[in-house]
């Protein structure tokens, strides 16, 4: 049985359906649920779920209460799962190769500081883009900088909102990122 940290700052959907997914093959027992916002819809979720959760601020960040929760726990895979902090270095170190992330564009395209949620699907009907897609990555020292694990790709019609792009990216972001960690747990990540 395996162990996911789940860090996450907003509705929690993709958190959600990583608990639905494996509900379905028993493959993952244990969850914890890191949140950076007491405001967090995904708190809710959570509650409901009957899955334990910790809500954190900057100091409990800064003075190590995440890192000696993460210890306590220790997860077989720290995902990010619409977590929209930069990942500190400090914990990162600890679980080199461990940590992924889910950005809701193609990367390197559309990345960086700032671009996260509807920043990113903003952008990309600014620009016109005829697609876009996901990207889960690896989790290094720099915002979506790390090596890319798998991207998938979705029209982008002329006529889209920003609303319908994030729908379209939703659906793609559903459908494989448990699928991934469920790779991810059994592949030997420690080289
Ligand atoms: C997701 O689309 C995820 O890709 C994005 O936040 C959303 C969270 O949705 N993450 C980022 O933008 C990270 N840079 P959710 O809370 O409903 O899962």
């Amino acid at each position: 049985m395996k162990k996911i940290a789940l860090f996450a700052s907003g509705s929690g959907t993709n958190v959600e359906n990583i608990i639905n997914y494996f509900e379905q093959n028993s493959i993952v027992n244990e969850y914890l649920i890191l949140v950076n916002n007491q405001n967090a819809k995904v708190i809710e979720k959570a509650e409901k779920r009957n899955v334990p959760f910790t809500i954190f601020d900057r100091t409990m960040l800064n003075e190590g209460t995440v890192a000696s929760k993460l210890k306590e726990f220790q997860p077989d895979l720290i995902v990010l799962a619409g977590f929209l902090w930069k990942f500190p270095e400090a914990i990162l170190k600890d679980y080199y190769n461990k940590v992924i992330n889910i950005h809701p564009a193609l990367l390197p395209k559309y990345g960086g500081k700032g671009m996260y949620g509807h920043f990113v699907h903003e952008a990309i009907v600014d620009n016109k883009e005829t697609e876009t897609g996901i990207t889960i990555h690896f989790v290094n020292e720099n915002y979506d900088e790390g090596a890319i694990i798998f991207q998938a790709t979705t029209p982008v019609l002329p006529n889209f909102s920003p609303d319908d792009v994030a729908k379209a990216v939703q659906v793609l972001e559903h459908k494989h990122f448990p699928i991934i960690i469920e790779k991810l747990l059994f592949t030997n990540l420690d080289e």
